[in-house]
This record gives C-alpha cells, structure tokens and sequence, in this order.
C-alpha cells in the first residue's frame, strides 16, 4: 500500500504527482476513472518532486516532455530537418533573420559564452564588462580563463545601465574594443536598456556581446535594428525548454571573417555553424532528445509570442509583489526595472535563508538556493509551466514557514 494521497502538486496526461499524508512525495499512474497506482515514492531529501521556481531549469509542459520522447538518430534525416527548423525558428524569435546567424552547442549557456569569446574576440584583446550582477562576473571570470584582457566595471546591482552611464566611460574605450552587458541580471531580475547599450557601441564603433540568457522569449529582443555583434542565450528559461544546450546569435560579418585559432575544437562557434550550415549536422554528437524538447518549446513560444509570454509572467509577478505587501517583505527593485518573471526580495536582517529555502523545500516548494550576495535578496521566478495556483501555494507556504521560525 503506498501512502494516502493528500495534496495534488502537478498533473499531465499520464502522471500526476502529489504530496502524499506521511510527508514523501510520489507519483500516481491514474489506470481508470478513480484507481491510482503509486509508482515511485521519493522521501524528501532523496529526489525533489514539487513546484519548481527557480529561473531556469524550469518546470516543463507535457508538450515538450512528449516531444523528448522519441529516440532519433543525431545523424538521421529526421533530425538533420529538426535543426534546421530550431534555429531557423531562433532567428524569428529574436529577428534576426537579415543579418544573423543562430547556432546552438551542446552543453549549457556559459558553453555558448565560452565559444562566443572564443570565437569573436582575438586573444589579447580588450573587453570591457559592464558589471551590475553575478552574471557579468561569469562574463568577466570565462573571459580571463581564454586569455581575454579583461576590465571589469562595478556598477550599482539596482540600477540598469544608463546612457550618462556609458557617456561618461566613452573617452576611455578604443574604438574596436569589445563591451559586454548582461540584459538581465537573473539574481535580481534587473533588466539593462539594450536598445541604448546598442546605439552606443554602434555610434563608437565598439563590438557588443550580449549576455541574453533570461530575457531572450520573455523581454523583446530585435537582432537586425539592434545590430549588436553577438548575443548567447539559453533554451532551459523563458523558451522553457529543457537544459543541455546553449545558444549564440552571431552577426554575419563575423564568420565571413577570416577564421581565427579558437584554442579549442568544440567551442568553436564557426566550426558548428560550418556544419549545420552546409550539412545541418552538428559537429559532434548532439543533445538529440534536449533539441526535440526545445524546438517544441520554441514552437510554442512562437505562438503564444513575446509580448503574451511577457504579459503572462508579469500576471504571476504582480500576484507575488501583491503577497509581499501583505507578507511585509520588500521586492528588491522597481517592477518598471525588472525582468517580467523574476522577483527579487530583500532578505528581512531576521532572516536565515538556508533556513527559509529548506523549510520551503519541505514544503515542495522549490527556490534558488543561495541569495544574491550584493542586494542580499532571494529569487522567485515564474518562468516555465507555473499557474497563478502554484504562486497562490508558494505565497502560503511563504507565510507559515516565515511565521514558522525562519525568522529568528
Ligand atoms: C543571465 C545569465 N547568464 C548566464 C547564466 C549561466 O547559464 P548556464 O548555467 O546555463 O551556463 C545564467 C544562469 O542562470 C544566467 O541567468
């Protein structure tokens, strides 16, 4: 006899999973009308099986689990049209069809962002990193690691880029150095203007790497007005596919430039676009199963648009931001500054978050685990499958483990 079913945390067409009474979470196999079998029992602390409100990987639909279903040769016809369809479809979420290239590698988005840089920028070269998260350090650390001359500019983390800004930095950049921007800061959600970022870098003649991974599906990106020199994203957030590839978007007049030495063979932006261009094939065995996945959730993504993906996010925000008022803890940033799925929130000084996050755990309620260290804030994210009723769950959850001892 498995454990009495108690709480129904997620349902698709041939699963559900629940929270059972003695506190595990399970699987049930509905096999008739009202008969449930318990297929797999995970106590807490073995395998997590609960609401997921991390900012990637996210909670996947049943759409895009099905698509991952069939096993397809990486090599076969099938698949080779696959890939031509995935990025022909990347070029149209991010319109860039006139003068870009899509090209995805296996791994995840920091594998783009090393072959971006390994591919674009020469070694010893500058690149100036604009500095208002985490996510510029992660530019800043690969980078150096490729042998880049790095220099890094710290910023305020709750205040997006400004055109005075960049002003005031101009007489110290060379013309043909590269500047790199993260659009969003995922940590706190703060989303950098990067139509300004463009216009500067265009008008002074300085290369742009963009670092789009949280906002490329949920924050309208327009590659041909923009005319940045590169952009590496990721399929695993607001495409809400699933982790295991990383994607760049390279301007054309880079890889009709003569190839220069990547010092490595599979982080190799040109080598893959070589491939894919001439024979849709990857250069080396790819992630078949996450592409299925990820051109099913691009498809969908397609149809439900940017601006509809945005407006059902900022829904789910807003509900949040409404909970915080009566939870009397303080978003971190301005909605008008942040990403429309993410909401970051000032750790009251009361606060133990190791203990907040485990006793949310138990809850099954999922968060990033660690804070962001600059705001001290937490993350909510409501990227991928999550309904207004999950935000309602996570809200009460929020309150009684908050009341319950996670403030000290
Ligand atoms: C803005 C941003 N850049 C880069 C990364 C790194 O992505 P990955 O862990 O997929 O390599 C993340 C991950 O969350 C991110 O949010």
């Amino acid at each position: 006899m498995g454990p009495a079913f108690a709480r129904l945390l997620r349902e698709s067409d041939n699963e559900w999973v629940g929270s059972a009474a003695n506190g595990s979470c399970c699987m049930f196999r509905p096999i008739g009308p009202a008969c449930l079998v318990v297929t797999g029992a995970h106590e807490r602390g073995a395998t997590f099986e609960g609401l997921m409100l991390t900012p990637g990987p996210v909670m996947l639909t049943s759409s895009v689990k099905r698509a991952m279903w069939p096993d397809v040769g990486s090599r076969d016809r099938s698949f080779e049209l696959l890939s031509r369809a995935f990025r022909e479809q990347l070029l149209a979420l991010a319109n860039g069809t006139q003068d870009y290239e899509a090209i995805p590698v296996g791994g995840s988005a920091t594998f783009a962002m090393e072959a971006a840089i390994r591919t674009l920028i020469p070694p010893r070269e500058e690149l100036l990193v604009l500095d208002n998260g985490m996510y510029a350090r992660r530019v800043a650390e690969v980078a150096e690691q490729v042998g880049i001359n790095v220099r890094h500019l710290p910023l305020d983390p709750r205040k997006p880029l400004t055109r005075s800004v960049l002003e005031e930095l101009a007489p110290n950049i060379a013309a043909g150095s590269w500047v790199a921007l993260v659009h969003c800061e995922t940590a706190t959600g703060l989303v950098n203007e990067l139509k300004e970022f463009a216009e500067f870098c265009r008008g002074r003649g300085l290369r742009s790497l963009v670092d789009g991974v949280s906002s490329l599906g949920a924050v309208p990106i327009d590659l041909d007005r923009l005319g940045i020199d590169a952009l590496v994203a990721s399929a695993n957030k607001c495409i809400e596919g699933p982790p295991g590839i990383g994607l760049a978007y390279v301007h054309k007049t880079h890889l009709a430039q003569r190839p220069k030495a990547t010092g490595s063979y599979v982080l190799d932006l040109r080598r893959q676009w070589q491939s894919l261009s001439e024979t849709d094939q990857w250069v080396v065995t790819p992630p078949t199963h996450v592409v299925q996945g990820a051109e099913s959730a691009l498809a969908s993504l397609l149809e439900e648009g940017v601006a509809g993906r945005s407006q059902r996010y900022a829904r789910l925000t807003d509900l949040i931001r409404s909970h915080l008022i009566e939870l009397r803890l303080k978003p971190t940033l301005d909605r008008s500054h942040s990403h429309p799925g993410i909401v970051a929130v000032d750790l009251p000084p009361s606060c133990d978050y190791p203990r907040l996050h485990s006793g949310l755990r138990d809850e099954g309620m999922l968060l990033y685990h660690t804070t962001d260290v600059r705001t001290r804030s937490f993350r909510i994210s409501v990227m991928g499958d999550v309904s207004s009723t999950d935000v309602q769950e996570l809200m009460s959850s929020l309150r009684r483990v908050a009341t319950n001892g996670a403030r000290s």
